[in-house]
């Protein structure tokens, strides 16, 4: 059985230390997992985060975002996911294309067709099974993260952050049977818990209909 799993939200809503918790539950199951972050999770999908998060000093247009986004996501997919998921591993993503949309579309306002254009021609027909969506308000999120420097996403006025989070929520609107949006502001243990009861849920019905 292979499940394509990914985790998504605003700054700050806690999505991987969810992701992490979830492969430390599945790996102490004996289950075949493994866990990759986007942007990165290859040698040339860290170059181009670096760019994109603390490129301060280097212009970097909406479209060329777009592309280095899925110049990244196309090496991660050729170069690790396709191949995971052919050999039956459970692959966690935290951030997929789902980010992209919410991000460089309803955020940046690029073209949300153009972007999912882009997205499938990187993505070589992958798409995710489930993705849990941490939803919290952009306060919330962005005062969890007041400890450090911020990058150039963290540093996008509240109103970004608001155009990211309301994408996520439409998104989820147009594909409920795929989202599961969980409410982002309960600790930690209760919202690994309910990902866990509803994953357990999932590998039931799966094993119900193969
Ligand atoms: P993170 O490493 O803290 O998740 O940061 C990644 C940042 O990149 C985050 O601010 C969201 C942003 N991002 C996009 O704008 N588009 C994308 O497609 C992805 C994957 C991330």
């Amino acid at each position: 059985m292979s499940l394509f799993i990914t985790f998504e939200g605003g700054e700050g809503s806690g999505k991987s230390s969810q992701a992490k918790a979830l492969y430390g539950r599945l790996r102490r199951r004996g289950v075949p997992v493994i866990l990759v972050h986007e942007p990165g999770g290859t040698a040339l999908g860290q170059k181009i985060s670096r760019l994109l998060k603390w490129a301060h000093d280097t212009e970097i247009s909406p479209l060329g975002e777009l592309l280095l986004f899925n110049a990244a996501r196309s090496q991660l997919v050729s170069q690790v996911i396709k191949p995971a998921l052919e050999e039956g591993t459970i692959v966690l993503c935290d951030r997929f294309t789902d980010s992209t949309l919410a991000y460089q579309g309803y955020a940046r306002g690029l073209s949300l067709e153009i972007i999912e254009q882009i997205n499938r021609l990187a993505c070589q027909g992958i798409e995710p099974d489930i993705t849990f969506l941490l939803e919290m308000t952009v306060e919330g999120g962005l005062s969890r993260k007041s400890t450090r420097t911020p990058d150039r996403f963290e540093k996008e006025a509240t109103a970004f952050h608001q155009k990211v989070r309301q994408g996520y929520l439409e998104l989820a609107r147009h594909e409920p049977e795929r989202f599961w949006v969980i409410d982002a502001s309960k600790p930690k243990e209760e919202i690994a818990d309910i990902i866990w009861q509803r994953l357990d849920e999932l590998i039931a019905r799966q094993k119900e209909t193969s």
